[in-house]
């Protein structure tokens, strides 16, 4: 204890970001302005059948934070733990809405804090304004063509309404 106090600390901000919402920008926002950088980093996951590529996440997450500086977006597909542990990392940033989004987040905490201890798992409140935003429900309204641009970027709303327009098409 108290050797591993880091001049320069580097975050990992690890999500689905299918796709990103302001609640998710809210967070890294916040977590900029208190790590030295923010490694937002996109889940390669194939199995939870996303509506965005991995590379169609990652570049709507480079667009949204290219005014801020001190932040880097990657994607990963390995254990979250590794990933952190080879960008050489020392904290997990995560966002919590409500209770509901509590039990799982200590699991994951407590079993990335196990893998490696030498990782912190910092938790942010979501501004309330947001606590009831997900990227899934985000997803639901844009399907049926109802009103988004209060709960994501413009440039995220472009791409939502592109991708149900080809699906209707079909
Ligand atoms: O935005 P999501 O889908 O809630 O993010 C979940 C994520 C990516 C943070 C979580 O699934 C994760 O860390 N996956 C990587 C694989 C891994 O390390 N699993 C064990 C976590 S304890």
């Amino acid at each position: 204890m108290g050797d591993t106090k880091h001049d320069y600390t580097i975050a990992v901000y690890p999500g689905s970001f299918d796709p990103v919402t302001f609640g998710h920008l809210d967070i890294i926002h916040r977590a900029a302005n208190v790590f030295d950088k923010v490694i937002v980093a996109v889940l390669n996951n194939s199995k939870k059948n996303p509506l965005f590529s991995v590379e169609e996440r990652t570049n709507l997450l480079k667009e949204v934070t290219r005014g801020v500086p001190n932040v880097e977006v990657d994607s990963f597909g390995d254990l979250l733990i590794n990933y952190v542990s080879e960008k050489k990392a020392h904290v997990i940033v995560k966002g919590l809405r409500a209770i509901s989004d509590f039990e799982s987040e200590m699991q994951m905490a407590s079993l990335n804090h196990k893998l490696n201890d030498k990782v912190e798992t910092f938790f942010m409140m979501t501004n309330p304004q947001y606590s009831y935003l997900s990227s899934s429900i985000v997803k639901e309204i844009a399907r049926y063509n109802g009103p988004i641009s209060d709960l994501v970027p413009q440039e995220v709303e472009a791409a939502l309404r592109i991708k149900y327009a080809e699906d209707r098409l079909r």
